[in-house]
């Protein structure tokens, strides 16, 4: 069984193929009406989600199968206390694969530990959001036909961003890739993740100024601020605003290039930019339901035998109990999670230790 908690679980040729899976779908919808017929995808979202959810949702219910769930844990067990692991135990009785939200960092990871059946990640606090990478990659395929030799900017909340995580990720495995860092200090991309491009010799670039960068851009991936995850409103407050694009400020962008956003903006891009056909982000959330529906089908595939074990594309080291060591991310699931032990890998290359759940360094 295979379940999606990061993007790296899939290999390049996995991608390749569920990206010509939605290809398919979007051009011939009719031929996959009763792909998933007498299955039931389960939505369960701890966060609040308006694409992502309706997009599985709709994904589901055009192939044929039911969709049953929570858009809000205060509507769920979980309000009276209940772990991660019980609900999962449960609800995988109740349906034949499970997209989540979670709030905390590795949540899924505890899920897939619970349930028997595929459970894939629908975004776990700042960590990974790997459907949302699989929507931005099969709209960079669409768009510009490729994913070799592109400058990406990545522009806004790069800290507690989940989206840009798995999209660099995803994007650092082809060839000529180069990153273009745009954040204030304070919300820079993690150490860890700067880290691991320079150890790949990943080309990447780390400023403050949009403008400055923009006509060296193929993408432009804009983000909003997650307010969510600041721990004081005043920080928020004073950096809100960091990064608004205007119709102005593309007047210096290459004329091809694409801008991306996972949505919803708040006031990262004027309206106004909408009109620019380079502005590609309400077709991007358009092909999220057919990356989707690919996904579906790659898993309950897998899940009933159908397809070959894939070499997986992440390394696992082994798992170690390391006594006295705490994760120290206030945001990961083992900070809330009854009975979870602590559990560490380490890391091949520095030989450090890193949370299992949450990636973070082990304290
Ligand atoms: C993103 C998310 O939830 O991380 N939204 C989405 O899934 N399309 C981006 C965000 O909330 O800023």
């Amino acid at each position: 069984m295979r379940h999606l908690l990061s993007i790296l679980d899939l290999t390049v040729e996995e991608i390749d193929s569920m990206i010509s899976t939605a290809q398919d779908i979007l051009d011939h919808p009719e031929r996959y009406r009763e792909a998933c017929r007498d299955k039931i995808l389960a939505t369960l979202f701890f966060e609040p989600s308006t694409r992502t959810r309706l997009s599985f949702e709709s994904a589901m219910l055009g192939l044929g199968g039911r969709v049953l769930g929570f858009s809000d844990a205060s509507s769920s067990s979980t309000r009276k206390g209940e772990s991660v692991a019980d609900t999962i135990s449960v609800v995988s009785g109740y349906a034949d694969i499970i997209a989540m939200r979670h709030p905390k960092e590795g949540a899924p990871l505890v899920a897939s530990q619970h349930t028997r059946v595929p459970v894939i990640n629908a975004g776990d606090g700042g960590h990974h959001h790997p459907t949302q990478t699989l929507t931005d990659l099969l709209t960079i395929r669409r768009e510009t036909g490729r994913f070799e030799d592109l400058t990406i900017g990545l522009c806004g909340d790069l800290k507690f961003g989940r989206t840009v995580h798995s999209l660099i990720e995803a994007m650092s495995r082809y060839r000529g890739v180069r990153f273009v860092l745009i954040s204030p200090r304070e919300l820079a991309l993690p150490p860890l993740m700067v880290e691991e491009l320079a150890e790949q010799g990943i080309p990447c670039t780390q400023c403050q100024s949009l403008e400055e960068q923009m006509g060296a851009l193929d993408i432009l991936y804009m983000t909003r601020i997650q307010r969510e995850r600041f721990s004081s409103e005043e920080e928020y407050q004073r950096l809100k605003d960091s990064y608004i694009l205007t119709p102005d400020k593309l007047a210096g962008a290459k004329e091809g290039m694409m801008i991306l956003h996972p949505l919803p903006r708040v006031n990262e891009i004027d309206p106004r930019v909408d009109d620019d056909p380079r502005a590609a982000y309400f077709r991007q959330a358009y092909y999220g339901r057919y990356i989707r529906m690919a996904l579906i089908l790659h898993l309950l595939g897998q899940a009933e035998g159908t397809a070959v074990t894939p070499d997986k594309g992440r390394p696992r080291y082994p798992q170690n109990q390391l006594p006295g060591a705490v994760c120290g991310n206030p945001h990961c699931i083992t900070t809330i999670e009854q009975g979870l032990e602590q559990r560490f890998l380490r890391d091949g290359k520095t030989g450090e230790y890193r949370c299992l759940y949450c990636e973070s360094k082990a304290e």
